[in-house]
């Protein structure tokens, strides 16, 4: 994720939406909920100690994408120790399993770290120098394990199969998209995701229906001329006037040509020209990226500079052409989270961390590639607070100053290992579980079935 992050919480919409779900489930479905809701967070407490060093383990090794080797063996190692059995899949991924029979559910954890160099401190600092857990997947995996080992313990209960996927690569290799293509999900019906949040208070959950994360797609544009002494321009064809003053025209895409009511950034960030003063080179290079809240206006912006590149050059006699670097970094769709898994996980965050911890979040512009699960399955991602002043655990997300406040780790673990009991009780989406009223349903019949001990 890009380290701008500005989720605005909006407690009074928050408060509405959690009525009108609660309004919806019965009193007894929702009391057996709360009762397995319980169970998970007071298991998750006594687990703190187990998933607090799971994460400053992996938080000392951190790796880059497709390299986590000694991620990968960490993680192996404690499904080992969970008596857990997985598979491998995208080079360095994971599949956990865990109960047996459909329908199956994903729970998701990334694993890849960032170039950061980590700031002396920590105990438990990066001994990778130069790589550093800067974006919170250190505090996914232990999560996920910590969820892994709940669900184990209730293993003869589970009404079907929790996948716990540990992917690769989400730092721009699109590691997700690699584990769905080859069948790491095959036979799940839905999947969620939990990311920590610096913006969000400590323990709390933000999410919300529909877009909650933008789409994301880089590009390199070479604007060729000709160059030659920069005191003769009249016989060279300079592309630096035409690249500068392309800079400027790609700015009116976004303000002139999208919905001011939409979301859409384009930012260029990188100039290659020169290396004199006193020569114009033959060519400019400009790099950047460009967001949207929709698949529409990403492939819009695209054929946009497409065009404007070419022409705009040509008015200055150059050539414009655009590389889309999709060998380099994969095209990230936006992150789309299904409005019934949205309902359905804010009703099992709300029993499992409590109602006044729920907070409805606006969409953010960084890219995520859950939106690759997202777009295989009916799925949720959702914010999980970290931020703590008096901790310092304040700073954004790809900073080399970011601190997770340990504390919200437990809850995450039990929040996820909440989403998969639940999902499987009610039947997966067929069953219901995403509508209100066949939820409730099931729910009773769980709890009249005696599973409101999970
Ligand atoms: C912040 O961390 C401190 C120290 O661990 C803890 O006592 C406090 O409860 C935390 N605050 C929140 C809001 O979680
Ligand atoms: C632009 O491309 C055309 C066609 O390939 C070529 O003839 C022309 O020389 C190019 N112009 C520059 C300035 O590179």
């Amino acid at each position: 994720m890009a380290p701008r992050i500005n989720p605005q919480i909006a407690p009074a919409a928050a408060l509405a939406l959690l009525l009108a779900a609660a309004a919806t489930a019965p009193l007894p479905a929702r009391a057996a909920a709360a009762a397995a809701a319980g169970g998970l967070l007071s298991a998750a407490a006594a687990a703190a100690p187990w998933i607090v060093g799971v994460r400053r383990e992996l938080h000392a090794i951190p790796e880059l994408m497709f390299q986590e080797r000694k991620t990968s063996a960490a993680v192996a190692a404690r499904l080992d120790e969970l008596g857990i059995p997985y598979k491998r899949y995208a080079k360095t991924g994971l599949v956990g399993r865990v109960g047996a029979g459909a329908p199956a559910v994903v729970l998701r954890a990334d694993i890849d770290a960032l170039p950061v160099v980590e700031p002396e401190g920590l105990e438990f600092r990066s001994t990778h120098e130069g790589r550093m857990h800067a974006c919170g997947h250190d505090g996914h995996m232990s999560m996920l394990l910590g969820a892994a080992k709940l669900l184990k313990a209730r293993e003869a209960q589970l009404k079907g199969t929790v996948l716990l996927v540990f992917q690769p690569a989400e730092e721009g290799g699109a590691g997700g998209d690699l584990m769905i293509k080859e069948g790491a999900i095959e036979g799940a019906s839905a999947a969620f995701g939990l990311h920590v949040m610096p913006n969000v208070p400590s323990g709390s959950v933000a999410l919300r229906r529909g877009t909650i994360m933008a789409g994301a797609l880089s590009f390199e544009i070479t604007v060729r001329g000709r160059g030659g002494h920069a005191a003769l321009p009249h016989l060279n064809v300079d592309p630096v006037v035409a690249a500068a003053s392309l800079v400027g025209a790609l700015q009116s895409l976004v303000s002139r040509e999208t919905s001011p009511l939409g979301s859409a950034v384009l930012s260029v960030a990188m100039v290659q020209a020169g290396d004199t003063y006193n020569v114009i080179p033959d060519a400019v290079v400009l790099g950047g990226t460009m967001r949207a809240l929709t698949h529409e206006h990403m492939m819009y912006l695209k054929g946009r500079v497409e065009a404007m590149a070419a022409s705009h050059a040509a008015g200055f006699g150059c050539n414009g052409t655009v590389d889309w670097r999709l060998d380099h970094q994969p095209y990230y769709p936006p992150l789309v989270n299904d409005d019934g898994a949205a309902d359905f996980a804010w009703g099992v965050a709300a029993r499992v961390l409590g109602e006044d911890q729920v907070l409805e979040t606006e969409p953010i512009m960084p890219a995520e590639d859950f939106a690759f699960f997202a777009r295989a399955v009916p799925s949720a991602f959702l914010f999980l607070g970290i931020r703590n002043e008096t901790l310092g655990s304040v700073h954004n997300l790809h900073s080399r100053n970011f601190l997770l406040d340990e504390s919200a780790l437990p809850r995450g673990a039990a929040l996820a290992a909440g989403l998969a009991v639940e999902f499987l009780a009610r039947g997966g989406v067929e069953g219901g579980a995403f509508g209100a009223a066949a939820a409730a349903a099931a729910a009773e019949a769980a709890a009249a079935a005696g599973h409101s001990e999970l």
